[in-house]
């Protein structure tokens, strides 16, 4: 009896210490995770500081994830100031590593990136190249703010000029079709969006950077038809002072504005050339054409 009443007094602090082995794991998955993010090589800094992009030329690229086999080789691009150049290819096939790989964030086996024919992208100051280049990845990140201050991140601006910019752009009107208009409250990751609206803020976003090297990663796709040709015909506009590099799954947009259209496939670029040129054989963008 005095057993029992023993036993049952300790239960629940045995049940007690049962449970704390939850928040110890939970600790120890916290800590590798901090060591991994701190046990990151830091981004090289020094280098060649660029003030201009005229120019950037992928040469027999060849790419690999560490561990896996390779997902492209021979890749040779050139995309140039005053053209609007595109990607396009399955999904998985590489387009958006071939984005990161242009923002310096993975390091690739073989072949060069030179910037306006003269430097090697890994030798140029890190900085310099990011000011210039501007990005709407696949993955859209807004923050819980209002329309402007998703468009401007923190940059320090007068409404004055922030609004001439997007009557200048042409924003002005879907922006104002909000509920609030720029005032709108976006909420938690852009929650009272779709993500066209998203995607048409990322746009203004990295057009207010006036940026010389733009890359648009699949940054119209969820676009309503108009809201599409609007910011296509914005890209033709601003293309005379920038390199714009497109990479799309979806065709339909390139036949009339892009001026060089790669085909990634089979883990290489297949064809390459205008819609007219690319019309003229069997590879992946013709085919789409005629289904
Ligand atoms: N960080 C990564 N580590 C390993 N594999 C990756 C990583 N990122 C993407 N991949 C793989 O690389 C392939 C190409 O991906 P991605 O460049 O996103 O293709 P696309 O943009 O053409 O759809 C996919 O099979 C994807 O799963
Ligand atoms: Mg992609």
């Amino acid at each position: 009896m005095a057993i029992l009443g023993i036993v049952g007094s300790l239960l629940p602090s045995i049940a007690n210490l049962a449970l704390i082995s939850i928040p110890i794991n939970e600790a120890k998955i916290a800590f590798n995770r901090m060591f991994e993010f701190t046990s990151i090589e830091k981004e090289k800094e020094e280098g060649v500081s660029i003030d201009e992009i005229k120019s950037v030329s992928l040469t027999n690229l060849s790419f690999r994830f560490a561990g896996r086999s390779e997902l492209f080789s021979n890749v040779n691009i050139k995309i140039e100031k005053g053209k609007l150049t595109a990607i396009v290819g399955e999904s998985g096939s590489g387009k958006s590593t071939i984005g990161q790989i242009l923002q310096r964030f993975y390091n690739f086996e073989k072949g060069t990136i030179t910037v306006n024919n003269k430097y090697q992208l890994s030798k140029i100051e890190l900085q310099s190249y990011r000011k210039l280049i501007g990005v709407v990845p696949q993955g859209i990140i807004i923050f819980n703010g209002n329309v402007i201050d998703n468009i401007l991140l923190g940059a320090t601006e007068t409404t004055e000029n922030i609004i001439s910019f997007l009557t200048e752009y042409g924003f002005e009107a879907y922006f104002n079709q909000l509920p609030q208009g720029l005032a709108t409250i976006v909420g938690e990751e852009g929650i009272n969006l779709s993500w066209g609206q998203k995607q048409i803020i990322a746009l203004a976003r990295v057009l207010y950077k006036k940026p010389q090297f733009l890359i648009l990663d699949e940054a119209t796709s969820a676009m309503d038809r108009n809201t599409e040709n609007f910011s296509m015909a914005l890209l033709d506009k601003i293309k005379p002072n920038c390199a714009i590099f497109f990479i799309s799954h979806r065709l339909n947009t390139l036949k009339k504005i892009a001026d060089t259209i790669y085909v990634l496939e089979n883990g290489t670029l297949s064809t390459t050339g205008n819609h007219e040129e690319l019309m003229e054989t069997t590879n992946f963008y013709s085919e789409y054409w005629q289904d």
